[in-house]
């Protein structure tokens, strides 16, 4: 299959471009949806042009949104501890979650803001291209048999980790649990702290006007060519404030000219000051 011209096609009929994301991966996954859906290229080509709802449904097959409640859990301790001198002398702070799918990641970095009494100074920002994802997110309601581990998993790693004196969580107060019908329910005054928006990486303008203090962009990039991410880190370069860190994904390591800009530490990337880049 000639996937670099269907792609092609897709960007030049719909709001959608995915011609620099990785090779291997948008391929495995347009295989995938020509075989579910057992078309041939030109099927697939007709579809894409006429078919809005067909559209929305493969980039949803494209652009993976596995997500998890405190995914990686032995990581947040570690992530926090360098966030923490970042946001705990502002009186406010700006969090921007790029690609937060459902919003698990959201809701999981503000249970640890509010266990470390720091929530009501933060703004939270989350943005993914995926509108259905976007709309979960507001609504913040979740299986409770996939995620149950995941809480169990967390506190075990904080007891041993503890970020800031947390001892123990008691997740009652951000989770309504509905065993019967295997849900769980962000509470109301959680999810009323988040800013949603649809917005995609790459085509779009940032939807806010201010600037961030972190940026979590977790297993999102891994999936965009290395010229695709550069210029991604770009924008994020210049959307956070001098000091501001950008959170990246287990298995992702910024590589490239603005890997030279920012300092690791773990997956936690710091903007460093003293740079001066003529944007165009
Ligand atoms: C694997 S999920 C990661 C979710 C979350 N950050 C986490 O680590 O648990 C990747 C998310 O990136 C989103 N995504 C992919 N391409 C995007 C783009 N161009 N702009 C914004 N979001 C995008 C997908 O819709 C998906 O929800």
């Amino acid at each position: 299959m000639d996937f670099k011209h269907y792609l092609q096609v897709l960007k030049e009929h719909t709001p959608y471009d995915f011609s620099d994301y990785s090779d291997n991966s948008i391929k495995r996954r347009l295989q995938k949806v020509i075989s579910d859906n057992s078309l041939s290229l030109d099927e697939l080509i007709q579809k894409t042009q006429n078919d809005q709802v067909f559209v929305e449904r493969l980039v949803e097959e494209i652009t993976v949104n596995t997500t998890e409640l405190f995914r990686d859990p032995e990581l947040w301790p570690a992530i926090y501890e360098k966030l923490i001198n970042i946001i705990k002398t502002k009186k406010t702070f700006n969090i921007w979650h790029a690609g937060c799918s459902s919003g698990m990641e959201v809701y999981s970095s503000l249970i640890i803001l509010s266990e470390l009494g720091l929530a009501d100074r933060a703004r939270i920002y989350a943005t993914d291209i995926s509108k259905r994802m976007v709309n979960q997110c507001k609504k913040g309601v979740y299986r409770y048999d996939f995620n149950g581990g995941q809480l169990k998993a967390f506190e075990k790693v904080l007891k041993k980790n503890p970020i800031g004196g947390i001892k123990s969580i008691d997740f009652s107060k951000y989770l309504d649990v509905d065993v019967d019908n295997d849900k769980y329910i962000v509470k109301d005054y959680l999810r009323d702290m988040v800013i949603t928006r649809q917005h995609d990486l790459v085509q779009d303008d940032v939807p806010f006007y201010n600037k961030f203090d972190v940026i979590f962009c977790r297993n999102v990039l891994i999936y965009f060519n290395a010229s695709l991410q550069s210029k991604i880190y770009q924008m994020f370069h210049k959307q956070l404030y001098p000091g501001g860190a950008l959170v990246l994904g287990n298995h992702e390591s910024m590589t490239g000219f603005f890997k030279t800009k920012f300092k690791k530490n773990g997956a936690v990337y710091q903007k460093t000051n003293a740079f001066h880049f003529k944007y165009q």
